[in-house]
């Protein structure tokens, strides 16, 4: 995929999808001193839940949550089938890992959907110790059959050679294009600026058509087209 073939207002990004069908074997990896945790945010409150996500996500272009219906991701937090236990140092929230049960009785799949350190504690061991911790969490629990994570392009750097050292292999990889978050007005400009911001799309026409129903089209509009993809740990 050259640049030249990439569309304006879109970035190509590599999605890893990953996964563990047997549990660890060895010993838990000891907690790094001066962490505390991790604490499960029982009916995790969507401010509580943005205020993770956006902080951790902004670096890396983490779009999903923040272009969901906000509705329908209280809904999900309330879910006691998704957990979010998050970490503290000193006395601040350092990270989180979000567990899905919600697969778990139709086909035995747990899958961590999100794993994410706040910048500042990035580097540090942590994250490392928080996955090998939500390994072994779900493989404690009766029927489970396999374990997935994803990771993309856009992720830290660490995050697909760490899934490897814990046991994930990879199930597959999908090249796509997908609408720069920036660009559509989700994230700010100045996020991930290590990530080339994409080419602008070029001015809507003045008078956009109408949908056959007679609603205006939201083809100008990125930030409301459906997502691009599944929201899944490492889809940004
Ligand atoms: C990915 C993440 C969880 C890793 O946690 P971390 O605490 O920063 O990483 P650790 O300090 O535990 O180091 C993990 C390993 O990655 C290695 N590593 C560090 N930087 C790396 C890099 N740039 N490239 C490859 N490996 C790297 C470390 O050497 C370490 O290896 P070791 O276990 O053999 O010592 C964390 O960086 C993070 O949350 N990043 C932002 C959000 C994100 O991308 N999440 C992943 C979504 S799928």
């Amino acid at each position: 995929m050259t640049t030249g073939e990439v569309p304006a207002g879109k970035l190509p990004v590599l999605i890893t999808f990953m996964e563990m069908a047997k549990r660890p074997e060895g010993t838990a990896r000891p907690m790094p001193e001066g962490v505390h945790g991790p604490v499960l945010a029982r009916h995790c409150t969507l401010a509580y839940y943005r205020f993770l996500y956006d902080t951790i996500g902004e670096p890396w272009l983490w779009e999903i949550r923040r272009r969901m219906d906000q509705g329908e991701l209280a809904r999900m937090l309330a879910d006691p089938q998704v957990e979010v236990h998050v970490i503290h140092v000193d006395g601040m929230p350092a990270g989180f890992v979000e567990l899905d049960w919600r697969l778990l009785p139709a086909d035995g799949t747990v899958a961590i959907d999100y794993l994410g350190l706040m910048p500042w504690a990035i580097g540090r061991g942590l994250g490392s110790w928080l996955l090998d911790w939500a390994v072994r969490r779900v493989w404690e629990r009766p029927r489970v059959r396999r374990l997935t994570i994803n990771t993309c392009s856009f992720d830290h750097p660490a995050a697909l050679p760490l899934y490897q050292r814990a046991g994930f292999r990879r199930l597959r990889q999908e090249r796509k294009f997908v609408d720069d978050p920036r660009r559509a007005g989700v994230l700010p400009l100045g996020a991930a600026p290590h990530i080339p911001l994409a080419r602008p799309a070029p001015p809507a026409p003045p008078h956009a058509p109408a949908t056959p129903d007679g609603a205006p089209s939201q083809a100008g509009d990125p930030s409301r087209r459906p997502m691009a993809f599944r929201p899944t740990a490492g889809s940004p």
